[in-house]
């Protein structure tokens, strides 16, 4: 087999194709954690008028979690949850929990998903916004990790004497969080005798439609 698919359309696609493409995949997949770092690496430098670069911001906030005693799930929520600052700056906690909501606890992703109204808090009243918002979401059974991740990690991550840990403290956490099996499990390719045997009723019927239509 060669090393491309060579179907026009899904339509025309083989099992061998398939199983040449779940390889790849699997392969690009495991590989996803070194791409994210490369990217978190993009926010070095932009400061855009705060105290620290985005960078800094998100290794203080980890930094600061970790210290505090949070779960390594929590640091890598932390050292990831403005990641998209630069590609999508108008929703980019949207990013962070796209990229982490497969591996970890539904509840974190909610807690990446909320942090800037919860973050607000702490500013929002600058913009004639309620600073209060985020309690529309009291109950909530993320509220509380919310409120802490902003009011104790997230909010207080802008300074610029802060003694920050580098990335290669937290590369090891990262990489076995994204070394999680994705949602569970990544439904597998089935054999291709059994996906035959699977036809094989439907084929006959199809058959039989196509013999009585004559
Ligand atoms: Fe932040």
């Amino acid at each position: 087999m060669s090393e491309q698919a060579r179907f026009r359309s899904f339509e025309e696609s083989t099992h061998a194709e398939w199983a040449l493409i779940d390889a790849r995949f699997r392969e690009y997949q495991s590989d996803a954690c070194r791409r994210v770092l490369e990217h978190l690496g993009r926010l070095k430098g932009d400061h855009h008028g705060y105290p620290v670069d985005r960078y800094e911001h998100c290794l203080q906030t980890a930094t600061r979690a970790l210290r505090a005693g949070a779960d390594e799930e929590m640091v890598v929520c932390a050292l990831l949850h403005d990641i998209g600052d630069d590609l999508a700056p108008a929703n980019h906690a949207e990013i962070a929990a796209g990229i982490l909501e497969p591996f970890i606890d539904p509840l974190n992703t909610w807690m990446i998903r909320h942090h800037e109204l919860f973050q607000g808090y702490h500013y929002r009243e600058f913009f004639g916004q309620d600073r209060h918002a985020r309690e529309a979401h009291a109950g909530h059974p993320a509220y509380e990790r919310t409120v802490r991740f902003c009011d104790e990690w997230d909010q207080t991550s802008f300074d610029p004497e802060y003694d920050t840990l580098p990335l290669e403290h937290f590369i090891p956490m990262l990489e076995r969080v994204m070394a999680r099996a994705p949602f569970g499990g990544l439904p597998d390719l089935v054999p291709e005798p059994e996906l035959e045997t699977e036809m094989e009723p439907e084929l006959e019927k199809g058959m039989a439609r196509q013999a009585g239509a004559r």
